[in-house]
């Protein structure tokens, strides 16, 4: 395993910025996933790592050796870096033990360490009972296996993972998640895994870097990203609830500034002195009959153990969870508690272009 950065890397396709200044670093053994709608340059991010692409300007180095800069380019198969595809990409006419030995064969190491290590990687992926099969005879999720059995039996410097479970059904997803989380636990390899779906990021990654048009928004452990967006893209992208402009008001002590949110004034939690937006996720609100900002239901979804409300108040669309059931078209009084307060200075022109609409 090793450490993972990027500097700088840019990418363009016929004059369109793929990749704008990317700069991050991934730690050795580290679980990243890469999050972001579809367009947003994860695929573009994880070849330029492979080496099946070059960045036009920055570099990308591994364990602290250049893989391409300006001036050098590694190519692929001398950077020891192990990729799944969602489209298995295996062998169709060698069998399951004969995909796994694969990389060995190529790199012409001995019969005896290439058995063992074969046998190895099948017994840590669950697939010793299926070591003569054809790729034909196997589920998705057994070819997906496979595939990371594949890469693990050559022991990369770090595992990049391009949407594996796309084309798995969600039951199998979640199974497969399991073995993802199995697989980094045993090899403490360093793994890139890219995702549009926050579910799958949250719950794999030790830290999430949301992209939205070629750029990093935010790079941080999943309970932060959902805790302190640090700007409208992620507030909105991860996570449910809302993002609502508001201003400060004044000082609330500890880090916490007294907000104009919704009409009502309430203290928010944030780490600048000139927050313009603040995330309203669900577990910040608190339905209560006397409170002043009022709110009407819009709609009421069973969980499991509590509902979620959808709430419209002073023209803002909220989420909020509550223990009894409502219903469509009352009304319910709300209080808002420490919401999670940024700066945005994108969102200061939208604002301005609401305003000016108003
Ligand atoms: N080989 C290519 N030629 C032209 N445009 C490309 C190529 N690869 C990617 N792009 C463009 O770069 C942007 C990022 O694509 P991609 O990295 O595949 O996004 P993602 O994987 O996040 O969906 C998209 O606008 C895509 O159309
Ligand atoms: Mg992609």
């Amino acid at each position: 395993m090793a450490e993972l950065n990027f500097s700088g890397v840019t990418k363009s396709f016929g004059g369109a910025p793929a990749l704008d200044d990317i700069t991050a670093g991934i730690r050795a053994g580290e679980f990243v996933a890469l999050l972001g709608p579809s367009g947003c340059g994860k695929t573009t991010l994880l070849r330029l790592t492979a080496g099946f692409d070059r960045p036009d300007a920055g570099s990308i180095t591994l364990g602290g050796a250049v893989m391409a800069d300006p001036a050098r380019f590694v190519p692929p198969e001398e950077r020891e870096i192990g990729i799944v595809f969602q489209s298995y990409a295996l062998w169709p006419h060698k069998t399951v033990a004969g995909n796994v030995a694969y990389p060995l064969e190529v790199r012409r190491r001995p019969r005896a360490e290439r058995d063992r290590r074969v046998a190895e990687a099948l017994n840590l992926t669950g697939l010793t009972a299926f070591a003569d099969r054809m790729p034909a005879q196997l589920s998705g999720g057994q070819r997906q296996r496979v595939a990371l059995a594949r890469c693990l039996v050559f022991e990369p410097r770090a595992v990049l993972l391009d949407e594996p479970l796309a084309n798995l059904d969600l039951a199998l997803r979640a199974s497969m998640q399991d073995v993802f989380r199995m697989f980094h636990r045993r090899t403490g390899a360093t793994m890139v895994y890219v995702t549009h779906d926050q579910g799958e990021a949250l719950a794999l990654a030790d830290r999430v870097a949301v992209m939205e048009s070629g750029r990093i928004r935010q790079f941080a452990p999943p309970e932060l990203l959902y805790r302190e967006p640090s700007n409208c893209f992620v507030a909105g992208f991860v996570g449910e609830g809302a993002v609502i402009a508001a201003r400060p008001m004044g000082q609330a002590g500890q880090g916490r500034l007294r907000m104009q949110v919704l009409g009502q004034e309430v203290t928010a939690r944030t780490e600048t002195p000139t927050p313009n937006y603040v995330s309203l996720r669900p577990e910040n609100i608190t339905l209560s009959d006397s409170a002043p900002l009022r709110a009407r239901v819009s709609g009421c979804t069973y969980l499991g153990g509590r509902f979620r409300l959808a709430l419209e108040a002073e023209g803002e669309t909220l989420s909020a969870f509550s223990t009894q059931r409502a219903q469509v078209g009352e009304t319910l009084g709300l209080s808002l508690r420490e919401p999670w307060a940024f700066h945005d200075p994108e969102g200061e022109t939208l604002m301005a272009r609401a305003l000016a609409d108003a």
